[in-house]
């Protein structure tokens, strides 16, 4: 029989096996990312010659051709749409790599996310409204102002950050939702014309004159402050990527005027949506649970391996797996919280504060999360902590007490009770110190995945941008100097251990000389400085110079 039938007929001596079943189904081992990655590399040029092959028609041409150098002035209205909020930002660019952004958040409810197009960009249209009317003095600054409406309109760029099929800086078709986004009425529809609609609706006196993805903004906007960039990645609610790509390497644009003009251009790859047919992603019983649940099933796929919108439905589904277990219950002696019977329920943030629970050296309960007191001592760490948590924590034949674990285990294991009780809505009775551990384990694996994963789309723009030649075991490297890379999103900037695990598979992928060159760094406010310097250029494009 194999293990995991075993959830339905599950004893003590049995759940070992069955986790280490689990737990082997997410693992990824150097000739599975290997592979995953040199598919990912062929479906990605396939995408890159034609619409309508494999990642096809959303790998996009952005028609941004050129790189800020951090010379660039101007400020800038900005709009970003892509997440939980919406933001209104103005950005004064000053031309010495710095920047200076005032920004108001706008919650962007289920309602919006999901009801009638136009009552989105509407609402979109409000906010700037808003986010003018309130702060008169910020405007002030913006050239032109407000007041002189014989001037030019206030130049906005929008960030938005879903498939689009780009025809110009300022023009941009919708070819699907993502992230759980599924407006009316918008597919197939230009978006500068929407929001531009909606605006004149409202007679602002503002202009759409840039469409940008988040990743191109990113990448933008490391760009401005570090002086060159080549890849902007996002490892948050969704995850995506945008590099630098020669024109004559983008047949899909063929003779295209605007591309005559330069050899550069970014191309948008939108990776999320790569191997939607599952052939090499590593597919379980947990991912498929997820994807036929979603709004969008048989899309998105390596976006749902990966990505915060993801990851605590799939370690839910696990979790709900392991309660159901019968007749031994493997969790919570069988018993679901309000928050874990949820669909989406669990939050990735939650799996960072447990993860964060089980890293941090402090002892005791983290600050943060303490709902129940918890017995604190100073005892040290045992020296074998590692190895023995490994071995005891997860076998179910041996008991779990405070008695049979050294104290810095059980302290990681009571902050994580902690993490339970406060955001999963657990009372502190039922859940045992093996339900820490059980937690913390189905948290690890996913997110392990995850940064594996996230490591393979950055191998193939290394691979793709000539960096390196051969992959895994062949990989050698090409030049020499970093390899500046911009990176935004909640997982990548919050979550423990995610670009060091990234890092590991771009060691086994790229070898150790390129992962050393990649030179990762956030771009902060990336999104709303990558809309500014798109607008400039488009600008500038207006003004013909
Ligand atoms: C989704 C969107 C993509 C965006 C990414 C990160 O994958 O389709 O356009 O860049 O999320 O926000």
């Amino acid at each position: 029989m194999p293990p995991t039938t075993s959830l339905f007929r599950s004893k003590p001596e049995t759940i070992k096996p069955i986790l280490d079943d689990i737990e082997e189904q997410f693992d990824l081992d150097e000739e599975a990312l290997t592979s995953i990655t040199t598919q990912f590399l062929a479906d990605f040029n396939h995408g890159l010659s034609e619409y309508g092959e494999a990642m096809g028609d959303d790998v996009g041409p952005t028609f941004v051709q050129g790189v800020p150098n951090g010379t660039e002035t101007g400020t800038f209205l900005a709009l970003d749409l892509g997440g939980t909020n919406l933001r209104v930002c103005q950005v004064e660019l000053r031309g010495d790599k710095t920047f200076t952004l005032r920004q108001q958040k706008y919650k962007v409810s289920e309602a919006l996310k999901t009801g009638e197009a136009v009552t989105l960009f509407d609402y979109m249209a409000d906010s700037v409204d808003a986010f003018l009317t309130s702060s008169p003095s910020g405007v002030a600054s913006l050239p032109p102002s407000l007041d002189e409406e014989e001037k030019d309109p206030l130049p906005l760029g929008l960030t938005f950050s879903f498939p689009v099929e780009q025809t110009a800086l300022d023009q941009g078709y919708l070819l699907t939702w993502t992230k759980g986004f599924s407006a009316k009425n918008a597919i197939g529809r230009d978006i500068v014309k929407l929001l531009q609609d909606a605006f004149d609706k409202k007679h602002l006196h503002v202009k759409c004159v840039a469409l940008v993805n988040d990743t191109v903004g990113t990448l933008l906007s490391r760009a401005y402050t570090a002086g060159g960039c080549i890849l902007g990645a996002i490892f948050g609610t969704g995850t995506n990527g945008a590099y630098v790509e020669k024109v004559q390497n983008i047949p899909k644009l063929k003779n295209s005027a605007t591309v005559l003009r330069g050899d550069d251009m970014i191309v948008n790859t939108e990776w999320g949506g790569f191997n939607n047919s599952r052939t090499v992603l590593p597919t379980t019983p947990f991912d498929n649970k997820l994807d036929r649940e979603s709004i969008n099933p048989r899309k998105q796929a390596y976006e749902k391996f990966i990505s915060g919108m993801y990851l605590g439905e799939i370690t839910r589904n696990i979790l709900v797996a392991l309660v159901d277990a019968a007749p031994h219950p493997i969790l919570f002696k069988g018993k679901a919280s309000d928050a874990l019977n949820q669909h989406y329920g669990l939050d990735s943030e939650i799996m960072s504060h447990i993860e964060e629970a089980w890293n941090s050296e402090a002892h005791g309960p983290t600050a943060e999360v303490v709902t129940v007191k918890l017995p604190v001592s100073d005892e040290t760490e045992h020296p074998h902590a590692e190895k023995l948590t490994e071995k005891i924590l997860l076998d179910f034949t041996k008991p779990l007490t405070a008695a049979t674990i050294e104290p810095h285990t059980l302290h990681r294991l009571q902050r994580i009770r902690s993490v339970i009780v406060a955001r999963l809505g657990y009372a502190p009775e039922d859940v045992s110190l093996r339900d820490a551990a059980v937690v913390r384990w189905a948290c690890s694996i996913v997110a392990r995945r995850a940064a594996l994963l996230s490591g393979c789309a950055v191998a193939v723009v290394a691979r793709q941008m000539g960096f390196v030649k051969g992959l895994g075991k062949d990989a050698v490297s090409e030049g020499e100097g970093p390899i500046a890379v911009g990176v935004d999103g909640s997982l990548i900037q919050f979550y423990p251990q995610f670009e060091a695990t990234m890092r590991e598979a771009l060691r086994l992928l790229v070898g150790e000389t390129i992962e050393k060159r990649i030179d990762i760094g956030l771009a902060k406010d990336g999104s709303g400085v990558g809309a500014a310097l798109c607008a400039l250029q488009a600008v500038k494009q207006q003004q013909g110079s």
